[in-house]
């Protein structure tokens, strides 16, 4: 794992390497201590979302990466970097990796039998936006939070 810092604005990004499901609560983590001194909801809220996104930056692909069930390593190596910006009113977290040929990123509709689908649903619900961009080589997915502490200017 690699780290930068630029203190003005407060601007963090984390690089994972893409090797296994386990740097998805590598990049939690990180989340987690960068907003340390936030709203515990935030920052609660904040960790979840990047949760699913990384998840969805590890595993969704051209085609599906499955991850051994002995070593937790992936089938294919999917690089990511998740960028931490703590603005004065809001909180960004935007997280980039490989690209895929034909992304239909959009939350799936919610029906209860299903097991999976829920990630972007839980992003569109609680986050304040959210976004994608990308094409066949990188693609990100972002996400804002209002800052509940944030000082009112003006
Ligand atoms: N980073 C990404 N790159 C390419 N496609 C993506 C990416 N993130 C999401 N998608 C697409 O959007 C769909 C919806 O994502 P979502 O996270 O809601 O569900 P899921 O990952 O399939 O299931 P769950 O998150 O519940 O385990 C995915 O099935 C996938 O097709
Ligand atoms: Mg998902």
């Amino acid at each position: 794992m690699f780290l930068r810092h630029d203190p003005q604005p407060d601007v963090t990004t984390v690089y994972l390497p893409g090797l296994c499901l386990g740097e998805v609560r590598s990049a939690r983590d990180c989340v987690a201590c960068l907003l340390r001194d936030e709203d515990p909801d935030i920052r609660d809220t904040a960790t979840l979302l990047t949760s699913e996104l990384a998840a969805n930056a590890l595993i969704h692909g051209d085609v599906r990466n499955a991850a051994c069930p002995k070593s937790g390593r992936l089938a294919h190596i999917r690089p990511f970097h998740i960028t931490v910006e703590i603005l004065t009113r809001e909180i960004c977290v935007l997280v980039c990796g490989k690209g895929s040929r034909n992304a239909r990123v959009r939350p799936k509709p919610q029906h209860t039998w299903n097991e999976t689908g829920h990630g972007l649903a839980w992003v569109e619900a609680m986050s304040t936006a959210w976004g994608t961009h990308g094409d066949r080589i990188s693609r990100t997915v972002w996400f804002i939070l209002d800052r509940a502490s944030a000082p009112v200017v003006g």
